[in-house]
Parts: C-alpha cells; structure tokens; sequence
C-alpha cells in the first residue's frame, strides 16, 4: 500500500545505503519508453504541440538521473523515428546520447511522418516487432518501464514476450479524461472518435495488469484515479512524485541582475518594484484565475500591499485559441476593467520557457508570493518551482498541493472557493516578514529534500531491486539452442478455411513447399495438436516444420513434435482455468465446446450468436472477477479464453525472436478472429478473399495484403505479392 507521502520521502533522504542486490552491481540495463511527441536531449521543444510536454520532460529527466547511479550501467529511452519536414531532423537519428550512459533510441515503425497520439494505436505491435530486432542486436534490459497508454501497452507486450520485469507510468489516464469530457458532453462518439479512449483504456488496463510496480506522483493520483480501473492493485502502485529541475529553479544569485523579462512587466506596472502576487497557469477553467482577479480588485489593502502578475500561456491572437481559454482570458481583461486595475495588473503576451525561473526569482526578490487558486491541482510542478527559487507559496487545498505544502512548509493551503480565505492567506504572506523569511527558505531546502530527480531515482531503484530479487530470468535470446533447419524465410498458415477449401490450390501449395528447400514451412491454428495432425496427414500436406496450435498457446517443432520449452515454462502464468470455467458456466450464450476441443491452455466455447456475447463483455467478466486472461473470437461462433502469455502475436514472435528470423522474412496468412493477432506483427500478412469480418479492421495495415483468391489459393497470390521465394518486396512499404 502507498504511505503517506511524507513518510515516503523521509525515507528516501536518508536512503544512502545499497538499494541493489550485489549480484547487480553496475549492472543494470533500462528500457524506458515514450513513444509521442518530440523527444530530443538537446534544447527539447517542450510546449511545441499537445503531445510534447510534461512527459517529455519527465522521462529525459528520469533517464538522465537513472544513468548516474552506480547500479546502473545503461539507460535507454525509446520512442518514434519521425521523419518530416514539418519537424527537426533531429527526430530522425537514430540514437543521441543524453547524458554518459543515458541515450535516446529513434524506433522507425509506421509512417514515417509525425502523428499525433491519437493516431499511433495501428502501429504499437510494429513498434514492438522493431524493438524486438533491436534488443537481439544490443542486448535485452532488465527492466522495461512503459508511459502513458501507447508505451505502456508496448512495454507491457515485451516485457511478457521476454519476461522483464515491468513498470508502467500513466501520466494522465483515459477513464479520467473521458469521465471528465463526458460530464455535459452530448455526443460521446465524437469524443471516442478524436480521443480513441477504447483503445486508450484497454492499453492502460493491459498496462497495470502487467506492471510489477505503477510509479504515480501523489497519493491522490492513486485513490482517485487508478482506483477506476479494473486492474487497479494498490500493493504495487508507488508515490513518487518526480522532482523539480533544479538546475534552472534555484534562488536568485548576489549581485542580483535584472532579468529581461523584468521589462515586459514594466509596462504594465505603475510602480514595477512593488512585491508581485505570481501566477503561472494556463487559462484553463480548472485554473480558477477570475476567483483571484476578483479576490485582488475587491481588496483595498491587496491592491496597496502588491501588483498581480498573470502569466496565463502564451498567445498570439487570442481570437485563435480555443474558445473556452478565450472566454476566461475575456473574462480577466473584463474584470480589470470592472474593479479599474490599470497600472497594478500585468498579463503578458508571451514568454520564453527560461523567462520562468527569471519570473520567480524576480517576485521572490521583491518580497512576493506565488498563488495557485486552482479547483483542482493533482500535481502543482509550478508549487514546486516557485518553492525551488524561495518563492512562498499559498495553494488549493488538493492532491498535489497539500503533498508539497506538508514536505516543504513553504506556505499556506486556502479553499479556492473561499475568497476570504485567500485575500487572508495573501495578506499574511505580503504582511510578515519573518514568516516570508521562513517559508522561502524552507521551500528552498524542502524542494531539494523530497522533490529532487536524484531522490527519486534513489526511491525507484530501491523499489526495483525488491521486483528484481523475485523475478525469474528472462528468455535468453542471442543464442539460439538450436536453429530451425537452416531455412532462411518462413510460411506459416492458418489450416481451416484458408489451406483447405480449395484442393487443387492446396497441391499447388504442397508442391511449392516441397520444392523450394530454403523456405520453412509453419502451420498456426486454433486446433488441438492431435486433432491438427491428423488433418494435416489428411491432406497430405508436408510435415511442418513448427507447429502452433491451440490458439497460440502450444509451440511443436519438426518430425519429432519437439515442444519448445522456455515457450511451455511461461505461458502458464496467472492461469487459473477453473475459476474461468466455472465463472463463464452461466453466461447465456456460451456453450462450452466438446472435451476433445479444450486444452491445458485453451478454453473453447460456441456463442450462440441471438444471444450478442462480445469480447469485450467476456473480458470484463473476467477482470471484475480479477481473473487475467485473453478472449479471442473467430468465425462469430467460436470464442476462446487462453493464459496472457499466449496468443499467436506472442508465439509468433517468440519464434522469430528464438530462432532469429527478421519479420520481413516470416509470411503469415489467415483468414478469421483467431488469426488476427499473428497478423498485426510486422511479418508479412496475407488475408485470403473469404475472410471472416473480424478481420476488416487489419485493412489500414500496411503490411497486410488482402488477396483476391480465396483459400490457399489467397495464399499462393500473397507469396507473389510479396515476391516471397526470391528478392523480397513489400510494397506499401515503399510506398511510405
Ligand atoms: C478451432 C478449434 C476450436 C476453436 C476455434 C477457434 O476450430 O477446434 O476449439 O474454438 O478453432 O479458435
Ligand atoms: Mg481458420
């Protein structure tokens, strides 16, 4: 369970002794990954569009302090190759270094262009087939850490793969949000459509599932938002709030300089050496900055007391932003002019991201206070700030604000709705100099003590070493046991309705896998061993050489039927079948399938389908009865539960992995719901013409070609498509 925060960072300052087992040593590998917006070390454009930002910022800082420690001999940052004019060519290297052992790793998966990250969903599973060929060249991490819901779900899908321990951050989650939209929105498809919150939520719910341990930054985080969602388990979410860039907030040096930023105030200001009440927050509603122009207008002695500076963004024509920042910042001008503020309120225009620190050392120099009114504040980073350079502070009693004002006590917590309050807490601040003296020193000290990058790292590996002491190890990848007879390219097909259907296509199949000896041949399928055997001596197919069945849950290799080991030791994982069978006994419209369908790892139902059983309900029956599993659909009749671990996403890429075959070279084909995961990866996917309808959503997918011809003769198309047996083409590839 989370502490309360103070006791947290107690521990963290004294903390010095080894947080690591010995056995690791300087040995550590990090993989953290971010995967939207701009990242770059050098000059990061933070603030450039929505999606570059707070997280940006936070995970350069975590991997720079991370790289320090001497436990810690690499840290990776991975997130998109974006190449497009619109952006920097910095964004299209590969690698650049961060810091000595920290660096940033450009991934190319999808379009090459920057998207936003809305739009990224089609092509996580692309990244995590890149990533995949990436660690097989460096080297595997020993710990995966995923943020927000895009990397979360790709982090969460290697760290299975490869069973890494993992850590999940969400920055801002999905339920939140779309709670919040929806609160007097009238049309919640249109919400869905631009925020994708199904795809969102569902990577989160994987995410948390998967963490051994979900890093959050308040303790209110914790109990209001992660409690929303289904996989919410308190034991593993830790308060470790991040810390303040100290090297550019710390108290204002001797002799003391006078910022430029000092004459955009001026010429607003009639008397610019008057203390300044700061605010620094976006015009967002939340914000609450009319409450204080009101506050500042109505109060005599304020007015005498200070200037009010409102630093609300930045703006160029303000009949550009979005209209509710419009009406707030309309609201404030009006609000001057009401109470006649004139010559004591300063509202620029615009200012650079090194104005800021300036501007607190500038209000603390002048004897001011920063003020936070807001509704709601979960964190508060401009508190911690303003408290970095001594300037004190008075607060919104919430989450964020009531963790600093209880580690730092630099200031006071006012209920933002209670303008008395807030005038008083002001007038306190402005009026008593020994108490101004106090609290800006105190905020000095405490910033360092509990909001300091090195404290954090100190805390995060500290709880690491606990989840690497009892984690088993991972799949070894870069030695192979054996390779898969000397094949250079791989055909791996679904059996029902896509080999068979059509016999004389079928022979035609046969035949090119006979003949063409360098090319290996796998069959996937949601059949049992036993009962995919005989239909493969049926039809007199060559034997393959691999074999999945079971819904990607059971991995056979060559004549001998060789299970693969390491594949059989970790699919088990969180797999309780009877208390899945007997929790879906009820379920109208599931009928569980004859004995000789299910398995060690496969639960097989036929769904009536009068009765609309979904996935998706399946899926929250299972979670609400905190049961781990994956629902797969084929056909619209058949469905089928099988451990996390499976699935032929997963096996497939444990085969390629295992065997070190690139993507490129693997060819997968299908034709129905239990195909579609192995088709998604980065291998090349071909889908025969009399496909289910499941698998119109794989359409967009570049590297999924949709075949004319029906069954293996679907099949046989795809392999020309692709040039397959010769010098490989993929043709949308090129094309992006
Ligand atoms: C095969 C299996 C069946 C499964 C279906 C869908 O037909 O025999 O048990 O439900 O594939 O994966
Ligand atoms: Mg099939």
């Amino acid at each position: 369970m989370t502490a309360p925060i103070s006791e947290q960072a107690e521990e963290a300052v004294e903390g010095d002794d080894d947080p690591l087992p010995q056995t690791q040593g300087g040995n550590l590998k990090v993989t953290l990954i971010s995967l939207h917006g701009l990242i770059r070390a050098r000059d990061p454009e933070l603030g450039h569009d929505a999606d570059t930002g707070g997280q940006v910022k936070y995970v350069l800082e975590l991997a720079r302090e991370l790289a320090t420690h001497a436990h810690v001999r690499e840290v990776e940052l991975l997130t998109r190759q974006i190449i497009d004019p619109r952006v920097s060519g910095d964004y299209a290297q590969l690698e650049e270094p961060i810091s000595e052992n920290a660096k940033i790793v450009r991934i190319p998966f999808g379009p090459k262009r920057y998207l936003r990250k809305e739009s990224l969903w089609p092509y996580i599973e692309m990244f995590v087939d890149q990533t995949l060929v990436h660690f097989r060249r460096t080297g595997v991490p020993n710990i995966i850490h995923g943020h927000y819901a895009d990397g979360g779900l790709a982090g969460a899908q290697l760290s299975r793969l490869l069973h890494i321990p993992y850590v999940f951050t969400g920055h801002s989650l999905g339920r939140v949000k779309r709670q919040r939209l929806s609160l007097g929105a009238s049309d919640t498809a249109a919400l869905e459509k631009k925020y994708k919150f199904t795809a969102r939520i569902e990577a989160e719910e994987i995410a948390l599932e998967t963490a051994s341990m979900v890093v959050t930054s308040t303790n209110q985080e914790v109990q209001q938002q992660y409690e929303l969602y289904d996989h919410y388990v308190p034991s593993r979410m830790e308060v470790i709030p991040p810390g303040v860039d100290l090297t550019s907030f710390f108290p204002g040096e001797q002799p003391w300089k006078q910022p430029l930023f000092a004459d955009h105030l001026a010429c607003f200001l009639r008397e610019p050496d008057k203390p300044m009440i700061l605010t620094v927050a976006r015009p967002d509603e939340r914000k609450n900055l009319e409450t204080l122009v009101r506050v500042y207008g109505q109060s005599e002695s304020l007015r005498e007391l200070a200037n009010l500076v409102l630093v609300m963004g930045t703006r160029d024509d303000l009949r550009e932003l979005p209209k509710a920042q419009q009406a707030i910042i309309n609201n404030v001008f009006y609000l001057i002019d009401r109470y006649d503020l004139y010559g004591q309120v300063a509202y620029p225009k615009t200012h650079r991201p090194q104005d800021v620190p300036d501007l607190y050392r500038l209000a603390a120099r002048l004897k001011g206070v920063f003020v936070n009114p807001a509704l709601t504040e979960p964190f508060g980073l401009t508190l911690l700030e303003a408290g970095a350079t001594g300037l004190p502070i008075v607060a919104t009693n919430d989450g964020g604000p009531r963790d600093i004002v209880a580690n730092c006590r630099n200031g006071l917590l006012v209920d933002a709705l209670d303008e008395a309050a807030i005038e008083r807490a002001l007038t306190r601040a402005l009026t008593e100099p020994e108490q101004w003296q106090e609290w800006s020193s105190n905020g000095i000290r405490g910033t360092r003590q509990h909001y300091s990058w090195s404290n954090h790292a100190k805390r995060y590996l500290r709880d690491l070493s606990d989840i690497l002491e009892h984690s088993p190890s991972t799949v070894q990848l870069n030695k192979p046991a054996r390779r898969l007879p000397e094949f250079d390219r791989l055909i791996i097909t679904d059996l029902d309705n896509t080999l068979t259907g059509d016999d004389e296509s079928l022979a035609e199949f046969s035949q090119l896998i006979r003949e063409n000896e360098h090319v290996g041949f796998g069959i996937a399928t949601g059949r049992r061993l036993d009962s995919a055997m005989k239909l493969i001596d049926k039809l007199g197919l060559p034997r393959p050489d691999l074999i999945d069945t079971d819904v990607g849950s059971q991995l056979h290799y060559g004549e001998q039927l060789t299970p693969d080991r390491s594949w059989r030791k970790s699919i088990g994982y969180a797999w309780k079948p009877e208390e899945i069978r007997s929790l879906l006994a009820d379920v109208p419209g599931l009928e569980l399938q004859e004995d000789n369908h299910q398995s060690e790892f496969k639960i097989s139902y036929e769904v009536d389908t009068r009765k609309k059983v979904t996935v998706s309900k399946i899926k929250k029956i299972l979670r609400e009865a905190g049961l781990r599993a994956k629902v797969v659909m084929s056909l619209g009749m058949y469905l089928d539960v099988i451990p996390v671990r499976a699935g032929s996403d997963l096996s497939m890429r444990h085969v390629l992995w295992k065997w070190g075959f690139a993507p490129e070279h693997v060819l997968v084909a299908g034709d129905s719901g239990n195909d579609v995961d192995m088709l998604l990866g980065r291998t090349l996917g071909v889908v025969v013409a009399n496909h289910s309808p499941e698998l119109n959503r794989l359409r967009k997918h570049p590297r999924v070609y949709f075949a004319q011809g029906s069954h293996a003769a679907g099949i046989l198309e795809g392999i020309k498509y692709y040039n397959f047996l010769d010098q490989i083409v993929i043709p949308n590839d090129r094309i992006d």
